[in-house]
């Protein structure tokens, strides 16, 4: 008889995944613009939605989800019968591992991509294979060579974090194009309203039975402490994950919070705008000062510094000055910062300590 606890292949291979860090030891008026958090916060409707669930707190939520679906469904034109709602776009990241890969199973994504592939991967019980990105962009041909008869899934976040990068929807269509039917390719696009005119890949989705596309109310519409996403798939996909999903996986302030802020378009836009002025002020100012960045089509700025030490030495002068930014020494970008466009006064605290920090190199 065994007598050790032993869990199944793959799991102690799983890194813990760190999260931005919320606090910087004696510093005042500290800001955290390490999780690509909305800064302006919700829509004022989705926080009297929230409150007003109070009175309801002893009743369990809705199990379909219903109400939500039809809210993201009239808001993107899509059919709510092909929406799945999920304990943040994560659970239903973690609910694709679980149904499409297990041992012998390949599970694909670039080199910068997002934490949770490898993770989710591992903990199906699968293989993470990693391809080369081209300088922090998506590159298509590589996943496409790196896609083997074992493949079942392929992740792409598009925009990219922590790259910020983007790849235009025929790329990723070429994407699709190269990859047999068998294998799911899925469109992470936890950042797709910052970038105008894009639709996170819902129409390749709609013309396709292997591509599902995922979404999430944490970052624009600012419920990250909700936990909400959701994905897009063919019914037949939506079945299939609807299978693992627990009844009541999302609580009920929650899908009332949501259903109210997807509804709230004007706030939405309103926050967008005020994303795109203050990521180009970011993107501005670093290269004015001489620190390379790649254009964002997020809410983040991923800054690239001489070398690690000197990463590492902007992350403690802006932590000693109260501003939270992520190291992304995980993502093997040693000598990046990812820095959450904030509000403007935070963006330009953020500039003001780059400056200071120049100064006293010189
Ligand atoms: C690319 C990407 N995908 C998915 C997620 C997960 O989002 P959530 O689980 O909060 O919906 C994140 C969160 O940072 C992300 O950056």
């Amino acid at each position: 008889m065994k007598k050790t606890i032993t869990p199944k292949p793959g799991i102690m291979d799983i890194e813990l995944y760190v999260g931005g860090k919320a606090y910087a030891k004696g510093a005042t008026n500290v800001v955290k613009l390490s999780s690509n958090e909305n800064p302006l916060g919700p829509s004022p409707a989705a926080r009297e939605a929230y409150r007003d669930q109070s009175d309801f707190l002893a009743v369990y939520p809705s199990s379909d989800h219903s109400d939500l679906r039809k809210a993201i469904a009239d808001t993107y034109g899509l059919k709510a019968d092909q929406i799945l709602c999920g304990n943040g776009s994560d659970e239903i990241i973690t609910f694709l591992c679980q149904a499409f890969a297990g041992e012998g199973d390949e599970v694909l994504f670039t080199e910068h991509g997002f934490g949770m592939y490898r993770i989710c991967a591992l903990g199906a019980g699968a293989t993470p294979v990693e391809v080369l990105e081209d300088e922090r962009v998506t590159n298509v041909d590589a996943l496409i060579s790196g896609c083997t008869e074992n493949t079942k899934l392929i992740f792409v976040a598009n925009p990219n974090n922590p790259t910020g990068t983007f790849v235009s929807l025929s790329e990723i269509e070429r994407l699709a194009d190269g990859i047999p039917q068998s294998t799911i390719l899925v469109l992470d696009g936890a950042y797709a309203e910052y970038v105008d005119g894009y639709d996170g890949g819902a129409s390749l989705v709609e013309s396709r039975k292997n591509v599902v596309m995922t979404r999430t109310f944490s970052k624009v519409y600012g419920l990250g402490g909700l936990r909400i996403g959701w994905g897009y798939a063919s019914v037949e996909v939506i079945d299939i994950l609807t299978r693992l999903r627990g009844p009541f996986n999302i609580n009920r302030a929650a899908l009332a919070a949501a259903s109210a802020a997807v509804l709230d378009e004007g706030y939405i836009s309103y926050c967008l705008a005020d994303n795109a002025k203050w990521a180009d002020f970011l993107m501005n100012e670093l290269r004015k000062l001489g620190f390379e960045c790649d254009d964002t089509y997020a809410n983040f700025v991923l800054a690239r510094f001489a070398n690690e030490e000197e990463a590492d030495a902007v992350n403690d002068v802006l932590a000693e000055n109260g501003l939270i930014v992520r190291q992304v020494k995980g993502y093997n970008l040693h000598n990046c910062l990812r820095i959450t466009v904030g509000k403007g006064g935070d963006c330009s605290r953020v500039i003001t300590v780059l400056k200071m920090f120049k100064e006293d190199q010189a």
